[in-house]
């Protein structure tokens, strides 16, 4: 790639190579006419998947903030992943390669495997009793079955609900409950650094008290014991001997508009709420999106190093590249361990093309130096892209350089749980900034605007917002339609508010610079001050918590948490430690605070609202700013 250096920044131009046989010329052509008519252009793209009815209707705004998207269409999107591969040549080519955290554990995939098993687990589910519209649980690590079950639930029409392997009983349990689920997908455990979490001990505690659970899938992945209720727990392996599992499954045909998957994540306040995502619009959006942006190729093989139980492992592990008929690599395991060399000695080893990760994972390898990688031929790659937080410029170049031997255009990609698919980021054909995401994808638009909406000048920060509706865009909160509109749409009516904070430069180039609301993005993990709060509040010694995100070196933001204690208390390290233990155990390991501070009070606003934004000012040492509203 070639740099070119402004006085402010750098510009790389992609080197011609990148560009032969790529989806996407000439980017400004196709930026123009999708920005022309977005409705054509997005009909165009969804006629390149598989409808059993055509649809009458592109987009129905008539009920905006409400959107409908290939109104009277009907699909499935297990029949563009999977059903569609196997009438033609790629019925057996590599649809998945896993490789266990012990990587003499290799399990592989054809696209016709990959239906056995679909077929097989929806087979399974239908025994159960799983039918359309209903929500499935799966709490599931990095393993194939994963992906086994999430298609097995679409492909009936059933909606699944997945929770991250590494969140609690509490979260959990809560999850449960709020969607209602009456089965739950589990595994015994899941290797993390060579020691087993106990998912199942987890799941048990977790539905105690969840009344509509009726039956537990167990698939044996870490084989240690683990108590099995004869009434509702029952053995994957022991499932799949039964002839029930035997023989073809038919795809459900669902209308565009049919619910495929709730996700719980954490929004300003209270609870996570659940977002909920559609079979049409999003497989449209997800498709094109990774088709444009990672210019898919036939021979590539595409690793996105996202856990299922996020959105990213949604939208790019899982169904993105099945969509577009790649080979999906997935790993177990965690970049660090037993070795911080393990990624590279996987790209490697399997040939990895195009390389999708978090600038987190970036920060923590590039400490260990270069020698890791050097050691490695990462020659392989063709393409990398960044996800979840900024990624600060010297990442970005250490990643471009050295894991990207400087031939490698990096994507970073704009996006949320909301938003199902990309929304701000570049093609490899544009130019590339170092820290900035790029432009709104095609058919999309974006501005920055101050508090009453007015747009600011460009290199101005203010808040991010999209102008136009998407059709992976999510469709409600599901059981709450008013907190749909008061968090997204109710500000600055019909347009969508990220609760982000961004500047345009003078290119139409994004920079995003993080969140404005009270979620905290920790190693790109998305999680709300407010649970960290709830968590510390359920340890007796706690009367009142505050928790915020200070700036960190790896993890780009680190939760810090203010505790009042209860009488009789004394602050201590060894209660630091405990209260620190406590959330882990409550919430989440990833939500564990970097440091807590004992205070004698927290500042509040006259209401009694915590003022976490003087404690952020207070702590990073700068202007407290306006205090009018503070308490006394
Ligand atoms: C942040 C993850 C800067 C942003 C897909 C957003 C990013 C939140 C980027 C959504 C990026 C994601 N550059 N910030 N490339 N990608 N974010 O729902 O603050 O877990 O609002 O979705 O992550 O987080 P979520």
């Amino acid at each position: 790639m070639s740099e070119e250096s402004t006085p402010e920044k750098l510009v790389y131009h992609p080197d011609p190579s990148v560009l032969e046989g790529a989806t996407v010329q000439d980017w400004r052509a196709l930026e123009a006419s999708a920005t022309a008519d977005p409705q054509a252009y997005w009909a165009e793209q969804a006629s390149q998947l598989e409808w059993s009815r055509p649809w009458d209707t592109v987009l129905d705004d008539s009920a905006a903030p409400f959107f409908k998207w290939f109104v009277g269409g009907r699909t499935n999107i297990v029949t563009n992943c999977v059903d569609r591969h196997l009438r033609g040549a790629r019925k057996n080519k590599l649809a998945l390669i896993w490789v266990g955290e012990d990587t003499s554990k290799v399990r592989t995939f054809s696209y016709f495997s990959l239906n056995r098993e679909v077929e097989q687990f929806a087979n399974l589910l239908t025994a159960m009793g799983v039918r359309e519209g209903d929500v499935v649980t799966i709490y599931l690590p990095r393993i194939p079955e994963v992906v086994f079950a999430m298609l097995a639930c679409a492909k009936l029409g059933a909606v699944h609900s997945l929770i991250f392997a590494g969140y609690s009983s509490d979260a959990l349990s809560s999850r449960i409950q709020d969607s209602e689920s009456k089965l739950v997908i589990t595994a015994d455990g899941s290797w993390v650094n060579g020691k087993v979490f106990p998912l199942k001990d987890i799941v048990d505690e977790g539905i105690h008290f969840s009344a509509t659970v009726e039956n537990v899938i167990v698939v044996r992945n870490t084989g240690q014991d683990v108590s099995m209720d004869p009434e509702r727990d029952h053995w994957y392996h022991d499932l799949c001997a039964l002839p029930i599992a035997r023989g073809h499954c038919p795809t459900v045909q669902v209308d565009a508009e049919h619910p495929l998957y709730l996700l719980y994540t954490s929004g300003s306040t209270g609870s996570p709420k659940a977002i909920l995502h559609t079979h049409g619009g999003y497989m449209v959006g997800v498709h094109t999106s990774l088709q444009q942006t990672f210019d898919i190729r036939e021979d590539d093989r595409w690793w996105c190093t996202a856990d299922p139980g996020w959105v990213t492992g949604h939208s790019y592990l899982v169904y993105g590249p099945l969509l577009t008929g790649a080979t999906v690599f997935m790993y177990e395991g965690s970049p660090t361990y037993p070795h911080p060399d393990r990624w590279w000695q996987l790209i490697e080893h399997y040939g990895i093309t195009t390389f999708y990760t978090a600038p987190t994972a970036i920060r923590s390898l590039m400490r260990f130096g270069d020698a890791w990688p050097r050691r490695r031929d990462l020659s392989s790659l063709r393409l990398l892209g960044s996800v979840g937080e900024p990624i600060n410029p010297e990442a970005w170049r250490w990643f471009h350089e050295v894991i990207g031997g400087g031939r490698c255009p990096i994507m970073d990609t704009w996006w949320q749980t909301e938003t199902g698919m990309f929304q701000i980021t570049t093609v490899p054909s544009m130019p590339l900034k170092p820290g900035a995401a790029g432009r709104p994808v095609f058919g999309q638009d974006a501005e920055v605007v101050d508090e009453e909406g007015h747009p600011v000048p460009d290199g101005t920060e203010g808040l991010l917002v999209l102008k136009n509706p998407a059709p992976a865009m999510f469709r409600t909160i599901f059981k709450d339609e008013q907190r749909y509109i008061d968090t997204y749409w109710a500000k600055f009516p019909g347009r969508y508010l990220t609760g982000d904070a961004a500047k345009r430069d003078e290119d139409g180039y994004f920079w995003v610079i993080g969140r404005t609301d009270d979620v905290i993005k920790v190693s790109g993990h998305r999680l709300g001050n407010a649970e960290v709060e709830a968590a510390l509040g359920g340890h007796p010694a706690v009367v009142e918590a505050a928790a915020i995100g200070l700036p960190h070196e790896v993890k780009g933001n680190a939760i810090h948490a203010y505790v009042v204690l209860a009488m009789g208390r004394e602050p201590s390290q060894a209660l630091e430690q405990e209260l620190r233990d406590h959330v882990a155990k409550h919430l989440s390991p990833i939500a564990k605070p970097e440091r807590i501070e004992f205070v004698e009070k927290l500042p509040k606003t006259r209401s009694g609202k915590i003022m976490r934004r003087v404690l952020r000012a207070r702590a990073l040492g700068q202007d407290e700013g306006d205090l009018t509203t503070l308490e006394e």
